[in-house]
């Protein structure tokens, strides 16, 4: 019986994901279409036409502002009031992998960016207007690719699984599982005209989620359509399923030398990535002390050290080492972050060495868990001297154990490293 246990469904999505460079190359084609006539095309709809994609509207032809306006539903963007809002050179509805390939194609080609809305439901109207740019938003020139034509939804009751297109709304995935079954449901939003490609990629917490999660931690596969037109699914992205990331921030300039020393040692190692992010700008204008989180004026950068290897891997690779103990071959790649980690260390943030904690590292310190009890005020001491103070800055550190004092202090929510209360 299957009554009471609600079983969890995968679900396919049919995303699009914005990344690389701008502008791009037209790098991809899918097999069967036509791409000497897209690269041909000089205009939006030429191109869109070209690669049989008929389903669009132009700003100004008669249909635009009734599909524009059909899944705004923020009305901060609809009314005729907000005339200053920037609207969409186009509404393009593809259905199907392969015209929505195109639309991406023709798109980037006509050079315009891309909004993508599957329900329409961005409280910032993000999905259907610009305008978070700066001050030169009302010059972007953007189409909307609105999915609402890829809403199919197919439920496997045997195998409690989905595919689910990114443009069907929650409601329509609950109808369609209910009519499948009697006994299935699946952990989502409550809201039913919000698009599942939204609300999943965003994690998707839902009345249900306390017991099944959210629904991103039950999608089993996903299908995307990248940037450069090319489809992805699961295996085709890597599983990256193992992976070590440390941070530091920067907060004076690395000499010119310097850097390429680190080049040097990087090129050296197994694959691995550091990502720079440039900090300041409006995150600078709030003071370290105003939120938890410290990294404001006075930060150049942070960095993001990285590697990632799947099941299987030896971890060996240009100058690591040998595949090390049972760490399905990770042992050699997180030694190998770690002394990267210890050779940056005069080039980065010290006193406290800062560190940005959704790239959360043990390595930094560690609570004592149940099982070795150490005294309340040695686990503030030791937080604070480590991790407490390289994420949030120690006086930020000594009111957030302040607030878990007064909030929890029992502890019960707490992990390797949660603020510890104080024992008054
Ligand atoms: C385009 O798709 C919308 C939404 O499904 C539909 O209402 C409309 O009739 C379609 N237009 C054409 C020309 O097929
Ligand atoms: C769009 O929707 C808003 C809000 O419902 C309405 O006031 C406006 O007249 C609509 N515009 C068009 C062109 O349909
Ligand atoms: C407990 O303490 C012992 C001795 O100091 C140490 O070896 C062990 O790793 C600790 N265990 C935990 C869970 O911290």
């Amino acid at each position: 019986m299957r009554n009471t246990t609600i079983l969890l469904l995968a679900l396919l999505l049919t995303l699009l994901s914005s990344s690389s460079t701008w502008p791009p190359p037209l790098t991809a084609c899918a097999p069967g279409q036509h791409c000497d006539d897209r690269a041909a095309a000089g205009s939006l709809p030429s191109c869109l036409l070209a690669t049989g994609v008929r389903n669009f509207s132009l700003a100004g032809s008669p249909a635009y502002d009734a599909l524009l306006n059909f899944s705004i539903q923020n009305l901060r963007f609809a009314l005729p009031a907000a005339g200053a809002v920037p609207r969409p050179a186009a509404v393009v509805l593809p259905r199907g992998r392969s015209e929505l390939t195109s639309a991406v194609l023709c798109a980037r080609h006509a050079s315009l960016r891309i909004r993508v809305r599957s329900g329409g439901h961005s409280y910032e109207g993000l999905s259907y207007t610009v305008g978070d740019g700066g001050d030169d938003a009302d010059r972007v020139r953007f189409v909307v690719i609105d999915l609402m034509r890829m809403n199919r939804v197919r439920v496997d009751a045997a195998s409690a699984t989905a595919w689910v297109e990114s443009g069907a709304t929650l409601g329509e995935i609950y109808y369609a599982v209910a009519s499948s079954s009697s006994s299935l449901a699946f952990p989502a939003g409550s809201c039913s005209t919000v698009g599942a490609g939204g609300h999943i990629s965003g994690g998707g917490f839902g009345l249900l989620s306390r017991k099944f999660k959210l629904a991103a931690d039950n999608v089993l596969d996903a299908i995307l359509v990248d940037a450069d037109g090319r489809v992805l699914d699961r295996s085709s992205m890597g599983e990256n399923h193992y992976a070590k990331s440390k941070s530091d921030y920067v907060r004076s300039p690395i000499a010119r030398g310097a850097v390429a020393a680190i080049l040097r040692y990087l090129a050296g190692g197994p694959a691995g990535y550091v990502i720079l992010d440039p900090y300041g700008g409006a995150m600078a204008r709030e003071g370290s002390g105003d939120t938890p989180f410290p990294h404001r004026a006075g930060n150049l950068y942070s960095v993001q050290y990285g590697v990632t290897w799947e099941a299987g891997d030896d971890g060996g690779g240009g100058g690591g080492g040998d595949g090390g103990g049972g760490g399905g071959g990770g042992e050699a790649r997180m030694a190998w972050l770690r002394a990267l980690y210890a050779y940056m260390a005069p080039h980065v943030s010290k006193n406290p060495r800062a560190a940005y904690v959704n790239y959360v590292d043990l390595d930094l310190g560690t609570n004592a868990l149940a099982g070795n009890v150490s005294s309340p005020s040695s686990s503030v001491s030791r937080a604070r001297s480590t991790w407490g103070s390289a994420y949030f800055s120690p006086a930020n550190f000594d009111r957030l154990v302040g607030a878990k004092t007064l909030i929890d202090r029992s502890n019960v929510f707490s992990n390797a490293q949660s603020i510890p209360p104080l024992q008054i």
